[in-house]
């Protein structure tokens, strides 16, 4: 069967940074260490009062299509993952097209395009859709724009207003990829849950503490589900597990939990025993208080042992370089967290072609699932070509009262004036409700 993944990908960061220890703690009369330490978190972007979602999109999507050389007539769908839409009707792809079409001469009109909705999952759902599309052969030759993109926002006061963050990844969805060929196996934990929702309204209304044991329950099942097709996950079976990173502790909660699921039955468990024992069997305890409390126990001994410390430090810790000085992307996270990977085997100069990622993608509401992907021969290439902490560093830094305008100019019950702190340049900018988008 042919590859079937992503080519390229670029990404857009929101032009503006806030800095959580320096600027955000002290104002919120809190220790710094429990956004640095505690949260995993140092910085988190958000769009200049220029930026939206649609400018950010199109701006990663026109990056991606003069750097791979692309036309509209190569695209043969243009999807688009968020949770950040201001119209429940038109698609945020048509307004990115429509971007777009200022810019070539030619247009989009025989891709066809849409908006998918799943909380933070629908960047990956997206990316499935493209890739079945595909491989079902009604691609023509073309190829997919997949495009993730955010504003994170939560109320002002909100135990999540920490986590908040603004960008776009977009991806551009091949056969025969030059960066990661995604498997046809994939694992799903699905459950109708309330602990993070936004029924017609901007910012979401969160169980924060309840919204950290759904996202592990789900990503369990998920796992459990991609083995009984894909066979036994090994620890070391992939390079690394870039997961969906709301913020870098919840990250680290889950790998324990991966780390927990994949050693069971393998020499690393037997290696274990004298320290900490065997993992609790179910079948051994007479209910299920009982059992999680064990299970509970074996976590925190695991936790401390050095097999576990590296086996983190080597297939997570590099996962999460982008996100705790960007915050949450929502549908771009774990794609960013998949990049962030490449760019440290990148840097540490490891060939990665033929090695394999385990992806965790997750959405509130909500759903895991879990895939692999195999890095392609081109990903050097690729990860080459791209500049993302480049851009970071060149973020615009606010002080806290100039984020508070920031975030009531994006409060789409406000909409504030502001007068923008950094200049476009060569860029689509929004100008206002109307005739959305305009390139300076
Ligand atoms: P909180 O209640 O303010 O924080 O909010 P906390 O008191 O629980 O502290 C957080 C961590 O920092 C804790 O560590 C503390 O011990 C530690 P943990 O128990 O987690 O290991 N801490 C410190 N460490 C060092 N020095 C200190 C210190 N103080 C505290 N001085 C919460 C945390 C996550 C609840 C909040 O940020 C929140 O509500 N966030 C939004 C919801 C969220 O991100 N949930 C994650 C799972 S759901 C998800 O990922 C989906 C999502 O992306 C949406 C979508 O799918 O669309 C959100």
């Amino acid at each position: 069967m042919t590859a079937v993944g992503i080519d390229a990908v670029e990404i857009w960061t929101g032009k503006l940074a806030l800095d959580l220890a320096e600027t955000f703690a002290p104002r919120k009369g809190d220790d710094p260490e429990k956004y640095t330490k505690g949260l995993g978190l140092y910085e988190s972007s958000f769009p200049d009062a220029y930026e939206d979602i649609v400018t950010m999109g199109a701006n990663a999507a026109y990056r991606l299509m003069e750097r791979k050389d692309l036309d509209p007539e190569d695209v043969g769908r243009i999807d688009v993952a968020t949770e950040s839409a201001f119209d429940n009707s038109k698609p945020v792809s048509t307004y990115i097209a429509g971007c777009l079409e200022e810019v070539y001469d030619d247009d989009f009109h025989h891709a066809n395009k849409g908006e998918r909705k799943f909380a933070c999952i629908a960047g990956t759902q997206s990316l499935d859709d493209a890739c079945n599309w595909i491989r079902a052969g009604r691609n023509r030759g073309r190829g997919a724009l997949v495009i993730a993109s955010d504003t994170a926002l939560y109320a002002r006061g909100d135990a999540g207003e920490a986590t908040q963050g603004a960008g776009a990844v977009a991806m551009w969805v091949t056969e025969d990829p030059s960066l990661v060929e995604l498997s046809t196996e994939q694992g799903y934990g699905s459950a109708d849950e309330t602990d993070f929702l936004k029924p017609n309204q901007q910012f979401p209304s969160v169980d924060g503490k309840r919204s950290i044991q759904v996202y592990l329950a789900r990503m369990r099942e998920a796992l459990v589900d991609f083995e009984s097709v894909a066979g036994k996950v090994g620890p070391e079976d992939y390079a690394y597990a870039p997961f969906h990173t709301p913020y870098p502790g919840m990250v680290r909660k889950a790998a324990l939990l991966a780390y927990r699921h994949t050693i069971r039955g393998t020499e690393v468990e037997d290696a274990l025993a004298d320290e900490i024992g065997r993992q609790p069997r179910r079948a051994d305890f007479a209910d299920e208080e009982a059992f999680d409390a064990a299970i509970r126990d074996y976590m925190d001994d695991l936790k401390e042992q050095p097999a576990y410390h590296e086996w983190y430090d080597t297939h997570i810790e590099p996962t999460l370089a982008v996100s705790e000085r960007v915050g949450n992307w929502y549908t771009g996270s774990v794609h960013l967290a998949r990049m962030a990977a490449l760019y440290h085997a990148a840097e540490a100069d490891r060939d990665l072609a033929g090695e394999k990622l385990l992806v965790g993608s997750y959405g509130s509401g909500a759903q895991a699932e879990i895939h692999a992907e195999t890095v392609q021969d081109g990903w050097r290439e690729e990860l080459d070509a791209l500049s993302i902490f480049d851009r970071i560093a060149e973020r615009y830094d606010l002080s806290f009262e100039e984020y508070e305008q920031v975030h009531d100019r994006h409060n789409h019950e406000k909409q504030s004036e502001l007068e923008p702190f950094t200049t476009p340049e060569d860029e689509f900018v929004f100008d206002g409700w109307g005739p959305m988008n305009e390139r300076k």
